[in-house]
């Protein structure tokens, strides 16, 4: 069986270039062309979703000279794989709080998005100043806020409701994380998709993001394909 929503965190970048004796922002060059090439595969393979960790909300605290590089190399990605999206039926969505980002990476993506709007094959999601608390937070505050106004009763909030109050609700009912892969050997979400990953099933394979190729991928794919999904039940 196949995921539909794979999430993934893309760690151990800095590290990769380190171990090569090069300075941490090459290791996000070379980051990046990993991301055209598991996009490309996702959709070849027909993933519905995949949601890719890219900035976190911690990462703000990382040298200015590094964020500018992040954020122009996302810049750089979006402009040259807008068209092979549109080729490939790739929807462009954002989770996180799109606001922090410098103004002209909000323009891009916001033009991107726009772009892409009509697209249905997959629905690429970047987390950018994204925090699962931050999401889930503020989901809670929307509710509270149409129970007050007396839309909707604090009995009528069931999961599927509070879903359609968190930054992944135009995943819909893929909207679930079937698969988390994190690369580098650590063994931590790190404030990524708390909710959507309650049943998600594990990879950590121990190599930095910039050596997981497509190959890699297909080991995750195989690893998930042999896990035992029981939910609960026996
Ligand atoms: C992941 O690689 C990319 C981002 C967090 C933006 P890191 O930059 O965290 O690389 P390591 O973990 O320091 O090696
Ligand atoms: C998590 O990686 C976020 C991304 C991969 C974008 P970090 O490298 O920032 O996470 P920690 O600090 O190791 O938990
Ligand atoms: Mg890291």
């Amino acid at each position: 069986m196949l995921p539909k929503h794979i999430a993934i965190i893309m760690d151990g970048n800095g590290r990769w270039a380190q171990a090569r004796g090069y300075p941490r922002f090459y290791g996000h060059l070379r980051g990046s062309n990993r991301v055209k090439e598991i996009v490309r595969e996702a959709r070849k393979i027909g993933i519905p979703a995949l949601t890719l960790y890219a900035f976190s909300t911690e990462n703000w605290k990382r040298p200015e000279d590094e964020l500018s590089v992040l954020w122009r190399t996302l810049q750089k990605y979006i402009r040259r794989q807008i068209g092979d999206m549109k080729k490939n039926g790739i929807r462009l969505h954002v989770i996180g709080e799109m606001e922090r980002l410098p103004a002209d990476v909000q323009t891009e993506l916001k033009n991107a998005m726009n772009e892409l709007k009509n697209e249905n094959k997959m629905i690429l999601t970047f987390a950018l100043s994204y925090g699962s608390r931050a999401e889930i937070l503020n989901a809670v505050k929307l509710i509270s806020k149409e129970c007050m106004a007396g839309t909707i009763s604090p009995d009528q909030i069931t999961d599927k409701e509070f879903e359609k109050h968190l930054w992944t609700s135009p995943l819909g009912e893929n909207s679930d994380v079937d698969l988390m892969i994190r690369t580098s050997g650590e063994k931590r979400l790190s404030n990524y998709l708390l909710w959507q990953a309650s049943y998600a099933e594990f990879d950590f394979p121990e190599i930095f993001w910039p050596d997981y190729s497509v190959e890699e991928f297909h080991k995750s794919l195989e690893n998930f394909s042999n896990r035992k999904r029981r939910f609960g039940a026996v």
